[in-house]
């Protein structure tokens, strides 16, 4: 199953993303994370990112789009895919239907997470990340068990350096204004399918998973 998860920074898709991908057993391939990733290493790729992530800023295209290449030829990406944070402009998902139509392959589902904006900046200053395993955590809405400490692993959390105030600003206009559009062009191709966002994580979860097998 070829999937990809849209919705504003904050909205739950790395959340989600993780449990959907152990359910069905495909990749999670988010660009945010191989940015992350990349800058704490600090090679070429990572510093280049880090002057528009530090700043709220979208990667341009050529960069993000031959990351995603890359990746979707790796072999464990034959079975599927959960593509988290791309494509976040038209022309990256222009590039993205070409790869992908080279490939013999096509999108079977896009997930939208619809959550208002008032509700993300809390959402994004109050969350915590294992710096060992990655899991996501939220001060209020989903704290370790310990403060500070995962509760999967031991490991200690941390907080992005782009979830102050003011980067969220920034990250959410650059959504609305490059990102939303996207919205209407999966509509157009039938496949955009819109979830409530705002529930529970556990509920989310399960709206997902019913629309995942084709039950909704
Ligand atoms: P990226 O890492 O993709 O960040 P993002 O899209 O801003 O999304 P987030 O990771 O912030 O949020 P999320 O939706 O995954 O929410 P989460 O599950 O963590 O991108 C970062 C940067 O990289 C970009 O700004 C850009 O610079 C660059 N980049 C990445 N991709 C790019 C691309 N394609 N093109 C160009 N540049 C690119 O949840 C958030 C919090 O809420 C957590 O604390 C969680 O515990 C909590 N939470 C989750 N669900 C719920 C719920 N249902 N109820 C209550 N709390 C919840
Ligand atoms: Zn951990």
């Amino acid at each position: 199953m070829n999937i990809l998860f849209m919705g504003p920074p904050g909205a739950g898709k790395g959340t989600q993303a993780e449990r959907i991908v152990s359910e069905f057993g495909i990749p999670h391939i988010s660009t945010g994370d191989a940015f992350r990733l990349a800058m704490s290493q600090g090679t070429a790729l990572g510093v280049e990112a880090k002057k528009y992530v530090d700043q709220g800023l979208l990667v341009p295209d050529e960069i993000t789009n031959g990351i995603v290449r890359e990746r979707l030829q790796q072999p464990d990406a034959d079975k599927g895919f959960l593509l988290d944070g791309f494509p976040r402009t038209i022309a990256q998902a222009e590039a993205l239907d070409e790869m992908l139509r080279v490939m013999g392959r096509s999108i079977d589902h896009v997930i939208n997470l619809a959550v208002d904006r008032d509700k993300l900046l809390a959402r994004l200053t109050g969350r915590r990340i294992c710096k060992s395993c990655g899991a996501t955590y939220h001060v209020i809405f989903n704290p370790s068990k310990a403060e500070g400490v995962c509760d999967r692993c031991s490991g200690e959390l941390y907080q992005r350096s782009d979830d102050t105030e003011e980067k969220v600003g920034t990250r959410l206009d650059e959504y609305l204004t490059k990102t939303a559009p996207l919205l209407a062009y999966y509509e157009k191709q039938g496949i955009l399918r819109q979830v409530d966002g705002e529930q529970e994580i556990d509920t989310v979860s399960k709206d997902i998973q019913t629309l995942l097998r084709g039950q909704a």
